[in-house]
């Protein structure tokens, strides 16, 4: 059954029921994330909320929670649909000892650890569309959007919000997502215990990090770039002030898209939408 109009304009996927936390918590190994819980029936965006929680001097490894979102924000000022009881939703507080350049790294982290977390959970491969996407089978499955403050030489903390369609059915997508989007219930066609996915989740980002505060994003390197799917294609990047065509390369230590653009000129593209184009 699906009811329309819950506010966050989408249609419910009605069956669902409110997360554990404390079956999340049973058995938790983390080492950093996860030491509290903030749990919301309904928040504006849960990483406005993490960064008032981290302003107010909150430790890093708290995580805000909601089961729907009234103002979820993507990336590019865009919107992140969060209707209730079938997704996840959630921004953890990070205090990363990196200088400010690397701050992007925390992205590819992320997007490292949600590609492992998604892929013990399927049968086929997650990709990742350069710099926060996490697409299967072409569409899109999770979003990714880290928000730091600081000044020029330190990063004070990183609130480092994820989104994932975990039992959202694309039948009950609004329509200009739909083609695009997809989730763990039709990629399995069959629903997903949110508190194993949401727990497996939180052990792998704890882990990642601890990979690249320790060892540097040089040690996720490897995985990151196995992921990436668009080596050696050719793209449009669509930036705020221009637009460039090119094949893409990969990523540099900072995070940075490298993109040839002919005639062996590489750019750096930092901020920006990819778009693979046909051959
Ligand atoms: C994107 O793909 O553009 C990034 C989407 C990030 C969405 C998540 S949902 C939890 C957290 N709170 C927000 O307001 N946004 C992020």
């Amino acid at each position: 059954m699906s009811v329309k109009g819950n506010g966050s304009g989408a249609e419910v996927h009605a069956e669902g029921r409110p997360l554990a936390i404390k079956k999340v918590v049973e058995g938790l190994k983390a080492k950093r994330l996860g030491t509290r819980f903030h749990y919301f029936l309904d928040l504006d965006s849960t990483n406005r909320y993490a960064r008032e929680l981290a302003d107010r001097g909150a430790p890093e490894g708290e995580v805000v929670i909601a089961e729907s979102q009234s103002r979820g924000r993507g990336r590019l000022g865009r919107a992140w649909i969060s209707p209730p009881y079938a997704n996840l939703y959630f921004s953890v507080i990070l205090r990363p000892r990196l200088p400010p350049l690397h701050a992007p790294q925390i992205t590819l982290m992320a997007a490292v650890a949600v590609g492992d977390a998604v892929e013990a959970f399927l049968s086929c491969p997650a990709v990742i569309k350069w710099p926060n996407d996490i697409l299967v089978g072409g569409k899109k499955l999770a979003g990714i959007l880290a928000e730091s403050s600081g000044s020029s030489t330190t990063i004070e903390f990183v609130i480092l919000g994820i989104g994932v369609n975990v039992n959202w059915p694309q039948r009950l997508m609004p329509d200009m997502i739909r083609d695009r989007a997809t989730s763990l219930l039709d990629l399995r066609q069959s629903s997903v215990d949110r508190e194993a996915f949401f727990r497996r989740l939180i052990q792998d980002l704890d882990r990642c990090y601890g990979v690249l505060e320790e060892r540097g994003f040089g040690a996720l390197a490897p995985v990151w770039e196995s992921r990436f799917g668009l080596r050696g294609c050719k793209v449009k990047v669509v930036m705020t002030d221009q637009v460039l065509m090119g094949r893409a390369q990969g990523i540099d230590c900072n995070g940075a898209l490298i993109v040839e653009t002919g005639g062996g000129e590489r750019r750096r593209i930092i901020a920006g939408d990819v778009i693979p184009l046909e051959e």
